[in-house]
């Protein structure tokens, strides 16, 4: 269960959260659990979450791993920041800041290289459903993303399914949609890294998923997690997610 915080929270909201937050989930270890705050407020969120099972990871990174390239953070930096996994390609990312499924393979390998697992997100657009294409995108964006990886780099990531207009926008997909693109998902994966790594795999979902839709979700045999946003924000909720 994973939290993407996007742009909110300062230092010392992350640390109010993490107060709240860990006593609720202290028993809880049937979950892996991540929180990606923004990267100024990692060093708090690290301090904060140490000790506890809940992990910190970055929402980007450069592919580079040092260099002049102003206003970027390195896969190294997050590692040594204490982060233990980085989002990769979320759609807001694909969006507004050009990333392509080249930019997300580059991404995933260094992020992989720096030791950290990658959350790699794929997922198609209101437009690209309506016309029928959902599987041909996330084909595109697999074959163009995930499916450069080695075998032994596929291992290390996760995968989540954001379908964008299911983003923030309070229209989750149904468990039914939801399932139908996760299968499609994991028989790319079984296509190219053989059935045991599509068995192993975990495919999250990721849009609108709040503590009263996400049992049903996570009933689903192909969905395995979530990847939250808005939910992800409140200490309570979250835990409701993390303890469906
Ligand atoms: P919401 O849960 O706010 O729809 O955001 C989903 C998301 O983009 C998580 O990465």
């Amino acid at each position: 269960m994973a939290g993407n915080w996007k742009m909110y929270k300062t230092p010392a909201e992350t640390k109010a959260f993490f107060e709240t937050l860990l006593p609720l989930v202290a028993q809880s270890t049937h979950a892996d659990m991540a929180i990606c705050p923004p990267f100024v407020d990692i060093a708090a969120a690290v301090e904060a979450a140490a000790g506890s099972r809940v992990a910190v990871g970055g929402q980007n990174c450069e592919y580079r791993k040092e260099g002049a390239y102003t206003g970027e953070i390195s896969a190294p930096m997050l590692k040594a920041a204490g982060c233990s996994c980085v989002i990769i390609g979320h759609s807001e990312r694909r969006q507004y800041y050009g990333e392509t499924d080249a930019t997300v393979l580059l991404k995933t390998k260094a992020a992989l290289e720096s030791g950290l697992q990658a959350i790699v997100c794929v997922g198609e657009l209101l437009a690209d459903r309506e016309a029928g294409k959902t599987n041909d995108v996330l084909t595109t964006q697999f074959d163009g993303g995930i499916a450069g990886l080695t075998p032994e780099e596929f291992a290390k990531i996760v995968i989540a399914y954001e379908p964008v207009w299911a983003i923030g926008t309070g229209k989750v997909a149904t468990p039914e949609i939801a399932e139908d693109a996760h299968k499609v998902i994991r028989g790319l994966v079984a296509g190219k890294f053989g059935a045991d790594a599509a068995d192993k795999v975990r495919i999250l979902y990721g849009g609108s998923v709040k503590p009263n839709n996400v049992k049903g979700l996570m009933e689903q045999p192909d969905i395995d997690g979530a990847l939250v946003g808005g939910a992800a924000l409140e200490a309570v909720s979250f835990s409701q997610l993390v303890n469906f």
